[in-house]
This record gives C-alpha cells, structure tokens and sequence, in this order.
C-alpha cells in the first residue's frame, strides 16, 4: 500500500551511479522524519538499483546516451526524480554533472557527497587525486548542490590521515567508513530543517 507523506515524513530521493553503499545506508537508517522515497540512477546496470529493489524502493533508470546534451539529461534526470515528489534528493556516487537547471527547479534541495576535502580534489576521482598530490589529510565533504561543480556551500566535513602504505581501495574504503556515519546525519538534520544557507555558510536554523 502506498504511504502517504506524513507516514513517512521527508520525502529523499536519491541518484547514484554505481555501488550504492550510501544509498544502502539510507535505505537502512532507522532515523525518522524522513525516507527514501525513489531512487534514480544514469547506469542501468548500478548495484544501486538493485539494493532500491531489495528495499521495496521504486527506481527510474535515465542514461546519458539517451540525451542530446547536458541540459536535456538533466531536465529528463529531475523529470525522474520528480515522479518521487522528493523534499531533498541526495547525490550519493551520482558520477554525471548536472546542468544548472537542477538547483532552478530544486533550489537548495540537493545535496552532494565528495570524497575530499572540498575546495581541494573535486570532480570524478577525489580519492585518487589526493593520493597523487601527496596529500597527508583528505576526507568527506557534504555540500548544498550549486550551478558548479562540487562547489556549493558547506555543511558537513571530516578529515582523516592520509597512510604511508595507502592505495585508492584502501583509502577510499576508509573514507566510506566516514561517509556512511555522516549521511544519515546529515539527512536527518536537512529532513528537520535545521541548516539556513547564508552566501556560502550553512548555519543552524535558530528554532530548528
Ligand atoms: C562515494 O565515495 C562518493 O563520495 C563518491 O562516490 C562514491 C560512491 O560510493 N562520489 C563522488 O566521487 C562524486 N564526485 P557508493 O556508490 O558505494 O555510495
């Protein structure tokens, strides 16, 4: 039977492009005030959808090829997502770049999360490019969606150290330990209301 939206409180619908453990998180927070609501993916083949299907979740499947350009993908990708009625649509491993009709039609609504610490390494391969700048501290970062890319303002960040024998499986996988603590909490608090976007800070919202 269908839920209606006070059964479920925040409606989150999620994009992801491939393995989906964060989507997997999501699918299995106890949180209430909020649940995910629909699934879209660019890849037909994602492990995300089949974790979407596991849970019961419906899926949309939009692929890049299908498109003209950027700007008609990204119309047919909040096209999907709207089906969702989504409050909030959370960018867990969506490897595509949105044109900047996404954040018109769902101002302050999407967020990102990156596997740096953002400003530095953004773009594709976050972990593997501060493995090869030689960096000794990189992280997570959870970020309001922007008309640029891994850009928009801030809400959330964790480092962790950077070790000697580190490869991009290692660290990534340890960096995934970080992600998948912080989204959930992150969901939540953006379910509740609680961040206030002023320029580039994201503040607490006062009677949040
Ligand atoms: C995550 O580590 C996420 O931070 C990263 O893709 C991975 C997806 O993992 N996103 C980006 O690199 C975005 N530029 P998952 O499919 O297992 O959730």
């Amino acid at each position: 039977m269908a839920q209606d939206s006070s059964d479920i409180g925040a409606r989150i619908v999620v994009l992801a492009s491939g393995s989906g453990s964060n989507l997997q998180v999501l699918l299995d927070a106890v949180e209430s005030g909020w649940s995910v609501a629909g699934v879209v993916s660019d890849q037909p083949d994602a492990r995300a959808l089949r974790r979407a299907a596991a849970a019961e979740v419906p899926s949309r499947v939009v692929e890049w090829g299908d498109h003209a350009d950027r700007n008609e993908f990204t119309d047919a990708i909040c096209a999907a997502a709207g089906e969702f009625d989504p409050d909030y649509i959370v960018l867990a491993g969506f490897m595509r770049v949105l044109g900047p009709s996404a954040v018109v039609q769902f101002p302050d609504r999407i967020i990102n999360i990156h596997p740096s610490l953002l400003p530095a390494f953004p773009g594709a391969h976050g972990v593997r490019d501060a493995l090869a700048y030689g960096a000794k501290v990189t992280g997570v970062t959870l970020h309001f969606v922007d008309e640029h890319l891994d850009h928009g303002p801030i809400i959330a960040q964790e480092a962790l150290a950077v070790m000697p024998g580190d490869d991009e499986a290692a660290l990534h996988s340890r960096i995934q330990v970080i992600e998948h603590r912080l989204l959930p909490e992150v969901v939540t608090r953006l379910a509740a209301g609680e961040f206030e976007i002023s320029g580039r800070k994201v503040k607490r919202r006062v009677n949040a």
